[in-house]
């Protein structure tokens, strides 16, 4: 509109200009036929008024003031403009760009102002979609060269490194980026160097089982000798030799558990269950009556507080195992009574093995469930509990000191009741 009423203005100038002696209707009329206007009225501040096809009667469905309209208005009229079908007269009203002080008024048909504006947006849907695939075209680059190639490149380490862990050359190196790829890159470095250390001990750790087994072997032999040389020692009469021989014998003894414990503990490494539905009382017994065989269990009183119907899914050997230990546990520090309980709650079954016992030392509190710790008692290895929460641990439980004081000990077994059952036959024996 703004357009209409600056070439209407020109166009009026210039037909003012011509000499006024000869009107010339064909001018006229051609000035109106390019500038696609019904009429056009100029008031100028010298109140002259100029006025091409003014003569004619027309009658004006709309007038749109140009000076004061709002931005919302002029939206809703565009859109109105190119939704209608019908053909209204406009008359525009406004000043010319370069001569604020006249008023001019355009009146035109209102099909010329859609064609234009359809021309118009065809013309920007045209421009947008450039535009848009330039930008896309950026965006795909940018998005290849900062996000995806980078990503590509961890999955590639990560691949390349699960392929060879001991090629130190497979360690990403991190580009330093400061976002969140930088620090997964990082992390990833960082990883791929823990797993490298720990495999490499763990080697060290499987050879060293390995040297140990064949150490054992010879040392078994070796022992075997000395237990039969020190029970012939047994029935020589020599008052000194009565009073060491028992004092060796119990020694030997300490060093063939010692031996066998260290074994086992390397050969739970790779500690596998086959859980298995089962009730929790008849085993829990029949530790009790394997225990009460050795002399250690001889005056033990127990109280196993387990109810009958209780059943449970775990691998029957290892738990087992593992609760025979901390009875073992109890009855080596002491404890004279021991009290078996277990519940249900939660989801989870819980059994606490209590012992009235004098409760863990300072030394042992401190390095409970660390293997080899020295703290044990004289003879232990230290390995009983790693082993009892190792097994506990692989059940997806939990085992804590949940007393220890003067008067006795509790540890707690915590299992989840929903363990998946081993689907191979049952072998499994305490
Ligand atoms: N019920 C308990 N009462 C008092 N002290 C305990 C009890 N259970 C464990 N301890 C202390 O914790 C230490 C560690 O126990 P753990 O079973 O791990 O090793 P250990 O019995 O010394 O040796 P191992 O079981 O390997 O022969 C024990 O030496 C003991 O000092
Ligand atoms: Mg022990």
């Amino acid at each position: 509109m703004e357009d209409y009423i600056g070439c209407a203005h020109l166009a009026i100038l210039a037909l003012n200009a011509m000499p006024e002696t000869q009107p010339n209707q064909d001018l006229e009329n051609e000035l109106l036929f390019q500038t696609d206007a019904l009429a056009i009225i100029v008031a100028r501040e010298d109140r002259k008024m100029l006025m091409v096809g003014g003569d004619m009667p027309l009658a004006v469905d709309l007038t749109v003031d140009m000076r004061d309209i709002s931005f919302v208005g002029l939206v809703f009229d565009a859109f109105d403009t190119m939704l209608r079908t019908d053909n209204r007269v406009i008359r525009a009203v406004g000043m010319p760009p370069r001569q604020p002080d006249a008023v001019v008024e355009v009146l035109f048909e209102e099909r010329t102002m859609r064609n234009a504006m359809f021309d118009f947006s065809a013309r920007i849907l045209n421009l947008s979609i450039v535009i848009s695939f330039i930008t896309a075209t950026m965006v795909y680059i940018s998005l290849q060269w900062m996000i995806v190639r980078p990503i590509q490149r961890i999955t590639r380490s990560m691949m390349s490194f699960s392929d060879n862990t001991e090629d130190a050359t497979k360690i990403i190196a991190p580009t330093g980026r400061s976002d969140e790829i930088g620090t997964a890159q990082l992390e990833l470095a960082e990883m791929q160097r823990q797993v490298q250390l720990s495999l490499k001990q763990q080697g060290r750790m499987a050879a060293l089982g390995g040297a140990m087994a064949k150490i054992n072997h010879d040392l078994r032999n070796t022992l075997a000798t000395a237990v039969l040389v020190s029970d012939k020692l047994q029935y020589i009469e020599d008052p000194e030799v009565k009073r060491v021989t028992p004092r060796l014998m119990k020694a030997i003894d300490r060093a063939i558990d010692l031996f066998r414990q260290t074994l086992n503990y390397a050969a739970d490494d790779a500690l596998v269950l086959r859980p298995r539905r089962f009730g929790l009382y008849d085993p829990i017994e029949e530790v009790r009556s394997n225990l009460s065989l050795s002399d250690d269990f001889s005056e033990t009183v127990w109280d196993i507080n387990i109810d009958p119907e209780l059943d449970i899914v775990a691998d029957r050997r290892h738990l087992l195992r593992g609760i025979a230990n901390l009875c073992s546990n109890a009855v080596q520090a002491g404890g004279a009574k021991l009290i078996i309980t277990s519940r249900f709650s939660d989801e989870t079954i819980i059994i606490d093995v209590t012992d009235n016992g004098p409760g863990l030392s300072e030394k042992a509190s401190e390095n409970l469930f660390k293997p080899f710790s020295s703290s044990s008692r004289k003879g232990g290895t230290d390995l009983g509990l790693v082993i009892v929460r190792d097994i506990v641990h692989e059940h997806g439980g939990e085992i804590t000191l949940t007393r220890s004081d003067e008067n006795g000990t509790t540890f707690q077994i915590i299992l989840p009741s929903d363990i998946e059952e081993h689907p191979s036959p049952i072998t499994d024996e305490i």
